[in-house]
């Protein structure tokens, strides 16, 4: 049994929400794309209502164990005061006095949000002594960080030991995971995926079930690369995790059927709204080049736009390219586009992640995708069939 938060007695508690803050901020502190955040806003507000103090916890980003001041996250704790019209009281650190004297300061109606979990060690490792810390906080637990389910750290793994009796599931998981457990129960076909994104260990991992469920999965991104580098091509400088080559072979050879590959791509040597950009063919690609593979190419751009058309269920994760930039936008808005026509002739469409959502959002399409997920590895991984370890340690 997992408890709703409507059967959470929230009153008058600090009440520890996990939260999936990790959304695309610039260097200089701008919110590149605040959906994570509004979409934890019915839990928060609810908590609020019944007279509860949220306290909220997240990570922000990889910044390894060690505090630095580009992962911080409190340019959120501005906008979520700017959001929920309230008092957002941000901690400079999530355990400890400092954390423990800003809760006390919050009053009936305000927030409060602590500093990136990722800060300490602790976290990611689920260290227990970690847990315990935050613990010390509150005296109830919600989990509605759908987009780290499948993650099992701290906050969501060890955290909600403490709580027996005192823990439930927030509104955006218990929505996210009726959604999904609804379409993926019995998946219309024909059942299109789209990966893409930089996040090649975490993506591979998950690929070799995605070819077994989906009748095509489109490869884009930083993911790609493997497999170009497991056929023999050169990417030049392009980013390239090698530990995965052979696992990328043996996919490519048992599934080549339904795992589509970009023909062709657009390289350049800088990372910026300025650069020049060349098309090559991927088997043209030369041997001594110091380009990067950078976006999809044109040929690509058809292929997959053609496969998008013919699907019943699509499912998107990660962009096609650097999509940041200008000169490296146009395959990802192309899916984009593609994804949001595909939902306006009938098909279930799912996007999640923060780069795709952003992309989305950027091609001004967010309006008309089925279900934006909040999830992107989790979305995938809750596909895989996986138990999550931030569902499972709910269970009462
Ligand atoms: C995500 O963006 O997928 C989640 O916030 C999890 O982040 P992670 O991949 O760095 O664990």
């Amino acid at each position: 049994m997992i408890r709703r938060l409507s059967e959470l007695d929230v009153h008058g508690k600090n009440v520890l929400v996990r939260v999936d803050f990790n959304v695309p901020i610039t260097n200089e502190g701008t919110i590149r794309d605040d959906t994570r955040i509004r979409a934890a806003l019915p839990t928060i507000r609810a908590i609020i209502e019944r007279g509860g103090v949220p306290v909220l916890l997240s990570h922000l980003g990889r910044p390894k164990g060690g505090a630095s001041p580009i992962f911080s996250l409190r340019p959120v704790a501005t906008h979520l005061a700017t959001l929920l019209d309230t008092t957002v009281h941000f901690a400079t650190d999530c355990i400890g006095a400092i954390a423990a004297e800003t809760i006390q300061h919050a009053r009936h109606g305000d927030a409060v949000l602590l500093e990136n979990l990722r800060f300490h060690p602790g976290e990611e490792t689920d260290d227990p002594a970690f847990a315990a810390e935050l613990a010390a906080l509150g005296q109830a637990y919600v989990n509605d960080a759908f987009g780290t389910v499948h993650r099992a750290h701290a906050s969501i793994s060890a955290l909600p030991a403490h709580f027996v009796g005192r823990r439930a599931v927030g509104l955006l998981m218990e929505r996210e995971l009726e959604f999904l457990s609804k379409v993926f129960d019995d998946p219309p076909r024909p059942f299109v995926a789209i990966i893409g994104g930089a996040k090649i260990a975490d993506k591979i991992r998950v690929l070799e079930r995605l070819l077994q469920q989906a009748d095509l999965v489109l490869v884009g991104g930083g993911l790609a690369n493997t497999f170009f580098a497991a056929q023999g091509h050169s990417i030049g400088e392009s980013i390239l995790d090698e530990r995965y080559i052979s696992h990328a072979k043996m996919l490519y050879n048992r599934y080549s059927g339904s795992l589509y590959l970009p023909v062709d791509a657009v390289m350049s040597d800088e990372l910026s709204d300025t650069a020049l950009t060349t098309v090559y063919g991927i088997t043209e690609i030369p041997l001594d080049t110091e380009l990067k593979i950078l976006d999809i190419g044109p040929e690509t751009i058809r292929n997959y736009t053609d496969a998008i058309e013919s699907a019943a269920l699509i499912v998107w994760n990660g962009p096609m390219g650097a999509f940041e930039f200008k000169p490296f936008r146009a395959g990802t808005l192309a899916i984009a586009e593609a994804v949001a026509h595909a939902t306006e002739r009938g098909a279930t469409t799912i996007v999640g992640g923060g780069d795709s959502i952003a992309a989305i959002a950027m091609a001004g399409v967010s309006e008309k995708i089925s279900h934006i997920s909040t999830g992107g590895g989790a979305t995938l991984e809750f596909l895989e069939g996986k138990t999550l370890p931030g569902i499972a340690a709910l269970e009462e």
